[in-house]
């Protein structure tokens, strides 16, 4: 990849089918136009997904997403209170060709989300269509929230790349399905509680395996053997903390406080991975608010789940 990119310059590179590195308040994307089924391919490739798993259509506001997707009245409501912010709806597919086949891996459905950082919006503004963009992430690796680490990750596919600092949250969006039950399909920034008080009840993802395809057992793996709840981490390990009194360089948030320890978990992961200890130790993270997407993370990277 070539240095830093403009704005400009990185709409180019999108309209010519290249893939740009994207900065958003969840983590670092690798973007890519929605409709050109060539360019979606090159993410696959670069991220080496093992299969097609759908990719999320990027919007600028939800005018933009309406001609993606099937608006209802829950999606309108969640897109308000929500929007721009680090939650995606999946919904009915409104132009199949706005966002190719590839692209949803042959879905009749379509995840949309309207990023909230000012460079992502700069750049759907600049490009003036939907951009698919998984994290920047090798397939099963954690997602990256910082641009060296995007960079290190994919950087080599990309033609372009904008830099947008650390990312605010630190964790993907909030997955939420509106197809007939309203299911949380992946937890994020955006709670379960702030969704449940808008639209009433959401059903689990792990209910309904078929409808999230990429939540895999093992994903945001570090290369180490991940440990969790752990109070006394043993000789060797690095101790991802919380709290006050957790010792060492790793503590998620002294304070004990959720979203900074969002905000610090994939980058604490990878620095862990790299500190030549022999396994990563995390604390009880409490299960409340941000603490259920922090936990799914978690749970993924220790390869727990199914
Ligand atoms: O925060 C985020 O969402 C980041 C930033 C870059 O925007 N993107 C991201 O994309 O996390 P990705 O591809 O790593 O995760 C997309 C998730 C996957 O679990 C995928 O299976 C699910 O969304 N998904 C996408 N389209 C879907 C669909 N039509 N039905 C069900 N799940 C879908
Ligand atoms: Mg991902």
């Amino acid at each position: 990849m070539d240095t830093p990119a403009d704005i400009e310059g990185a709409a180019a590179a999108l309209r010519a089918g290249r893939l740009v590195i994207l900065p958003t308040e969840t983590v670092y994307g690798l973007a890519a136009d929605a409709s050109n089924p060539r360019a979606v391919a090159a993410i696959y490739e670069a991220k080496g997904r093992p299969s097609f798993n759908p990719l999320i259509a990027h919007v600028a506001d939800v005018a933009a997403a309406r001609r993606v997707a099937r608006f209802d009245a829950r999606a309108e409501a969640l897109a308000a209170a929500f929007w721009p912010g680090p939650l995606t709806l999946v919904l009915p597919v409104a132009d199949e060709a706005a966002v190719c086949d590839l692209a949803r891996a042959g879905l009749d459905t379509v995840a949309v989300r309207a990023p909230a950082h000012p460079l992502a919006q700069a750049l759907l503004q600049a490009f003036g269509g939907p951009l698919v963009a998984p994290s920047a992430n090798r397939s099963g690796r954690p997602s990256p929230t910082t641009f060296a680490d995007a960079q290190a990750e994919t950087g080599a596919a990309a033609a372009a790349g904008l830099d947008g600092g650390p990312c605010r949250i630190g964790l993907e969006s909030t997955v939420v399905a509106l197809l007939d039950t309203p299911r949380l399909l992946r937890p994020g920034a955006v709670t379960r509680a702030e969704i449940e008080a808008l639209i009433g009840p959401l059903a689990d993802a792990e209910a309904d395996a078929r409808r999230s395809p990429g939540r895999l057992a093992r994903h945001y793996a570090p290369n180490l053997p991940v440990r969790l709840d752990v109070t006394a981490p043993e000789e060797g390990e690095a101790w991802l903390a919380f709290g006050p009194g957790g010792a060492g360089p790793f503590n998620l948030s002294h304070a004990g406080d959720l979203a900074e320890a969002a905000a610090n978990l994939f980058a604490y992961l990878r620095a862990a991975d790299r500190s030549g200890a022999n396994g990563i130790a995390v604390a009880p993270i409490p299960e409340t608010g941000l603490g259920e997407a922090i936990n799914d993370r978690l749970r993924r990277a220790a390869g727990f789940v199914g």
